[in-house]
């Protein structure tokens, strides 16, 4: 008997368990009712008294081997499975990389850049930090004039002479300053004011200017042109109307409005019940300011007119709070889809 428990020991220290069938088998050899050890408790019964006392010990060292195995084989097949589940499944498709969305106001910008280049418009850019006299004096505001009170920005306090632009009007200067009519541009761009930030003020906001002087250049140029704008922007229907206005750079001045593209000009509450939507500024170039600028008023005329890209972009998606396009919150952002 004793060699046989020694044979068994052996075994059991040898056994290897690959996998749960292999470790049940082990249980069942060893550990269970009719398994090995137990048939040698039933022969313990015929050995003689004398050699009870040696035999049995074995017998139970046997068997607190066999239990120890036993766990030892198991908690070590678990743990493999655990660390097995933490692979993932490399059949599965790759995570899309999330594609970003453009800005809203990209978008707007890009697609205003577009019509206008589609009748010879091109782009031009200037400083977002100015001085006095491209933001300002040369567009006919005189100093201390009440009209730069509206255009209050952020100074320079080591230089009184320089400011956060105001408006993209200060383009105009630089473009008619440093190029002979024909002119024909647009200048989009970021621009400043110091407003109290709320739905719909902003210290940071942007514009789209355009200019046009060549000679002969009339008021007719200016709303057929602007009408072609309306039109292509906002669709064929779209209605638009001028309203007397005052800028100290175009003389006549106007504000333009293009029928309301929501409720169809019949009165909602984004046009204020009125059917007409505010959408830019305008004019014909004051002669002033030609001259300002080395274009001689006698032989050219021109006219100009400023837009809010954020205003524009907010009628277009039915935006109602203008804090939304700074806030960068992606759940807002990608929901813009454009193909420019
Ligand atoms: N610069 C004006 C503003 O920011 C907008 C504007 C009005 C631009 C009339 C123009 C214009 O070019 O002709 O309020």
């Amino acid at each position: 008997m004793k060699d046989k428990i020694n044979a068994l020991s052996e075994e059991i220290e040898q056994f290897k368990a690959e996998n749960k069938d292999e470790l049940e088998s082990f249980r069942l050899k060893y550990l269970s009712k009719k398994g090995e050890i137990n048939n040698l408790f039933a022969e313990f019964k015929n050995v003689p008294k004398e050699e009870r006392k040696e035999l049995g010990k074995l017998i139970n060292d046997l068997k607190n081997k066999a239990q120890e195995k036993f766990d030892s084989m198991k908690a070590s097949l678990e743990e493999a499975e655990e660390t097995q589940s933490e692979y993932h499944d490399l059949t599965l498709p790759v995570n899309q990389e999330e594609i970003g969305a453009r800005h809203p106001i990209s978008i707007v910008r890009n697609e205003i850049n577009d019509v206008f280049a589609r009748i010879g418009f091109t782009i031009s850019e200037g400083p977002e930090i100015e001085n006095d006299w491209h933001n300002f004096t040369a567009l006919n505001f005189p100093e201390e004039h009440p009209a730069r009170d509206m255009q209050d920005t952020f100074f320079v306090e080591q230089n009184p002479d320089l400011a956060l632009r105001t408006h993209t009007s200060s383009v105009q200067v630089r473009v008619m300053e440093n190029n002979k009519p024909p002119i024909r541009i647009v200048a989009p761009g970021r621009v400043f004011r110091n407003e109290a930030i709320s739905a719909r003020a902003h210290c940071i906001f942007h514009q789209i200017e355009g200019l046009y002087v060549d000679k002969n250049v009339s008021f007719v140029d200016l709303k057929q042109t602007l009408y072609y704008f309306a039109r292509e922007f906002f669709g064929e229907q779209t209605k638009i109307r001028f309203r007397p206005s005052y800028f100290p750079f175009t003389e006549p001045s106007a504000e333009m409005d293009v029928s309301c593209n929501i409720c169809g000009g019949k009165g909602c509450n984004v046009c204020k019940y009125t059917g007409w939507l505010e959408i830019m500024g305008c004019g014909m170039v004051d002669p002033n300011v030609l001259d300002n600028c080395g274009i001689d008023s006698s032989e050219y005329s021109g006219f100009a007119f400023g837009m809010g890209i954020e205003r524009i972009a907010m009628l277009k998606y039915q935006i109602n709070d203008l804090r939304l396009y700074f806030e960068n919150d992606v759940r807002f952002l990608k929901q813009f889809k454009s193909a420019l």
